[in-house]
């Protein structure tokens, strides 16, 4: 049998990982400035996580959600207390469009309404709801285009608030910096308005923070620069450092109700162990400050660089938006400088390191990069 072939693969087998650094099967070390699309928080292969989770699948690896687990309390109470929203409880799932899916479905069971607002060019991953708040119709299938869904410019607040007074709004997702979109970013202006006009009109108000949260931006989450407080908070990626996870953060006004919502792998004990690692490195080492530190300096001396049209982000995640596509450049980046990076569309090169990327490191990769675009 061979895959099913949707992905185009760069012709690199990656074998070996240590903090911010990966190794082909030919032994070539590479500079990871990708972090395997954000979900490296912690550093490859951090030897707490590896201890933790080699020690508990030598204890018990998995059982269902029809007993008690208390490795599951233990995330929910350590990740109120480093978010912030000690009186939100959590939901937890095993990927970032599982996430959104139960955040856009716990909506509906609210306020029984079925319309949602989206932006244009938001990415909120591939299954049925999430999917169809993904403004890319490329990869909503006609089955998943359910006509639920209003896609409006991003910061255009009257354009929101006009729809929103319809009174017939369901829910409103957002992602405060946009991924895959191209590193754009929610105004503060946009997202205090949105999120009164939400409570005027008895509509849940989602943060995407799977790409864009987990500490990334220097903050815990993204939207607490904009000082807004979402109904519901969707975290995946970084949360388990590779291990498949996803938490949905419930604020209090939503009451659960038994079987509503349920999963068969979702808060498993190997999950909530590689959590609960990431949570213990991200305290020691001070990782979201790291972030905003390293990211600052970064988006600085980046912003110095000639030939970049554009420079822009938060904490360790930055976009550099160029006049022309960068396919070819970001493939030399790779194959001659040896350094991971990410891509939007075909302008936009985006950089999402571990949270853990030094400064040293970070020197090193502006060196590498000037050569490239020099
Ligand atoms: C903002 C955002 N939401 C949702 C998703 C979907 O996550 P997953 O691929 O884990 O389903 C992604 C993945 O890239 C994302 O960037």
């Amino acid at each position: 049998m061979k895959l099913f072939d949707v992905y185009p693969l760069f012709d690199i087998n990656i074998v070996k990982g240590k903090g911010c650094h990966v190794w082909d099967d030919e032994g070539t070390e590479y500079l990871d400035l990708y972090g395997g699309h954000a979900v490296i928080s912690i550093g490859h292969c951090h030897p707490h996580y590896v201890e933790m989770m080699t020690k508990q699948l030598n204890t018990l690896g998995f059982y269902s959600n029809s007993v008690i687990n208390k490795l599951q309390q233990q995330v929910a109470t350590r990740l109120g207390k480093i978010s912030g929203y000690e009186d939100y409880t959590l939901f937890l799932i095993n990927s970032g469009a599982e996430a959104n899916e139960n955040a856009l479905k716990l909506a509906s069971f609210h306020n029984g309404r079925t319309r949602v607002l989206s932006a244009q060019k938001a990415f909120h991953g591939r299954t049925s709801l999430a999917v169809e708040v993904t403004n890319n119709p490329k990869i909503i299938a006609p089955i998943n285009d359910g006509g639920h869904v209003t896609y409006l410019p991003l910061n255009d607040l009257p354009a929101w608030e006009e729809e929103l007074a319809k009174g017939d709004v369901c829910a409103v997702i957002l992602e405060c910096i946009q991924g895959v979109g191209g590193i754009k970013m929610v105004t503060k202006e946009f997202a205090q308005g949105l999120s009164r006009a939400c409570k005027k009109y008895g509509t849940v108000l989602i943060c995407d923070e799977i790409q864009c949260g987990y500490g990334r931006s220097g903050k815990f989450f993204a939207h607490q620069w904009l000082d807004i407080e979402p109904d519901l908070i969707t975290v995946a990626k970084g949360i388990g450092n590779g291990f498949p996870m996803a938490g949905l953060l419930i604020s209090p006004m939503f009451t659960p109700v038994y079987g509503q919502l349920g999963t068969t792998f979702g808060g498993n004990h190997l999950a909530c162990t590689a959590a609960l690692a990431v949570m213990d490195v991200m305290e020691q080492e001070n990782l979201v400050e790291n972030a905003h530190k390293v990211g600052t300096f970064l988006l600085e001396e980046l912003k110095k660089l000639k030939g970049i049209k554009e420079v822009r982000g938060r904490g360790l995640m930055i976009g550099m938006e160029f006049e022309e596509p960068i396919k070819e450049l970001r493939l030399k980046l790779l194959k001659e400088h040896h350094v991971f990076t990410g891509v939007s569309g075909t302008n936009v090169i985006r950089l999402l390191p571990p949270l853990c990327l030094s400064m040293e490191e970070a020197k090193e990769f502006l060196v590498r990069f000037q050569r490239v675009i020099s």
